[in-house]
């Protein structure tokens, strides 16, 4: 029995070790946004904010008296999310507007509706995202695949339209969240409109659950723009560029990376029979190894209103603090390019700013 005891306790030591490294320096270090910013008479939008981090960030804002816009696809859950930050918070300025980033019309629709009813917009936050399990061979309405497409194109066309809102009531903010999943990628993204010898593989994914995919495949848009980290390495890029053309303007641009939270973005893990298995194989370990969604969103508020922020456009921030990304990440020549192939994939006008 001894025996048994000391294999066991040899064998489980290392892991043990290695979660207590863990817990000490991603999860009982965590800090939190120790702004007391009152938000009254402030507007802020975020995308996806119908659940996980964007809901916990939308709770937050509400609480602080901000008017909160949560632009959302599935209208039903954003109904369900807003009343629930208005029973919590006891701010009835909670507003749920359509938004599908899957789609530039749907954008810009949002976008003319906010410009319509909006005096001002303080704190735009491009939180809305999905990963590339499941979706892989999915894309928009304007023929993008879709991550790369909701995560960045759609986030693009969105903030530049708001950009004189954003001015008008400068001091205001751009937080858009990414992630460290950026720095997997490890060549420059391809900027190639159209490859004609590009072939999407097969797809066996039900479209339906997302309201804008589609699966016609007769001319894929930007076909190497595809993967999960390289909508997160635009992002950043073109956050990058964004607060380089927003110098002196009072409108500052960063963006965050949450932590490893755990909200529904894992669901779709779920997506097939062998993903499945692992994920509920792996999710026991994960549960662990996560932070949950308030701790997720603190970067992301610190971001929106810690007043040091305002002193350091352009930069990316992990924790409540100043992060290293990757070196494709601070390459400003492709910021730039990617900015013009960006104008040109969404149809708007290219502008100084
Ligand atoms: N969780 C993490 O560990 C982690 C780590 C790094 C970065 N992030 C990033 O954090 C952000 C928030 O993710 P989360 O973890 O909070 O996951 P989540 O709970 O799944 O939130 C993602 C949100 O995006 C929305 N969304 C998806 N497709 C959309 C579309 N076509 N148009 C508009 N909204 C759409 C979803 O709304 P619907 O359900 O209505 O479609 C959902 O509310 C994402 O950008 C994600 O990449 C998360």
């Amino acid at each position: 029995m001894l025996n048994i005891v000391i294999v066991l306790a040899i064998c489980t030591a290392p892991l043990a070790a290695l979660y207590w490294r863990h817990y000490r320096t991603h999860i009982a270090c965590r800090r939190y946004c120790k702004s007391n910013a009152n938000l009254e008479g402030k507007t802020a939008i975020i995308t996806g904010a119908s659940s996980g981090i964007g809901k916990a960030t939308a709770l937050d804002l509400a609480r602080r008296g901000a008017q909160v816009i949560l632009g959302c696809c599935d209208l039903q859950q954003a109904q369900d999310a807003a009343e629930e930050i208005k029973v919590r918070t006891g701010n009835s300025k909670v507003v749920v507007r359509h938004l599908d980033l899957a789609s530039l019309q749907s954008v810009r629709e949002f976008a003319r509706k906010t410009i319509e009813s909006e005096e001002r917009l303080d704190i735009l936050v491009n939180n809305a995202g999905v990963p590339d399990v499941g979706n892989e061979n999915l894309f928009t309405k304007d023929n993008f695949h879709l991550v790369f497409g909701i995560n960045y194109f759609g986030h693009f066309l969105l903030t530049n339209l708001l950009l004189d809102l954003l001015k008008k009531s400068a001091p205001s903010r751009v937080i858009t969240v990414a992630s460290i999943a950026h720095s997997w990628e490890t060549v420059p993204l391809d900027l190639t409109r159209e490859d004609l010898s590009y072939k999407a593989g097969d797809t066996t994914v039900d479209v339906g659950r997302r309201p804008g995919a589609s699966q016609d495949r007769a001319r894929v848009l930007y076909p190497h723009l595809r993967t999960y980290g390289q909508s997160k390495l635009a992002g950043i890029l073109f956050s990058r560029e964004l607060a380089r053309r927003l110098e002196s303007t009072g409108v500052t641009s960063v963006t965050v990376h949450p932590g490893f939270v755990n909200t529904p973005i894992w669901q779709y893990f779920k997506c097939n029979l062998s993903m499945a298995v692992l994920y509920y194989t792996m999710w026991p370990i994960m549960w662990f190894l996560m932070i949950d969604e308030e701790a997720g969103a603190q970067t992301t508020l610190h971001c929106a209103l810690d007043e040091t922020v305002a002193k350091l456009p352009g930069r990316f921030f992990a924790n409540c603090a100043v992060a290293q990304t990757s070196e494709l990440a601070r390459d400003d020549e492709q910021a730039q390019r990617l900015w013009d192939i960006s104008c040109q994939a969404t149809g708007i006008e290219e502008r100084s700013n």
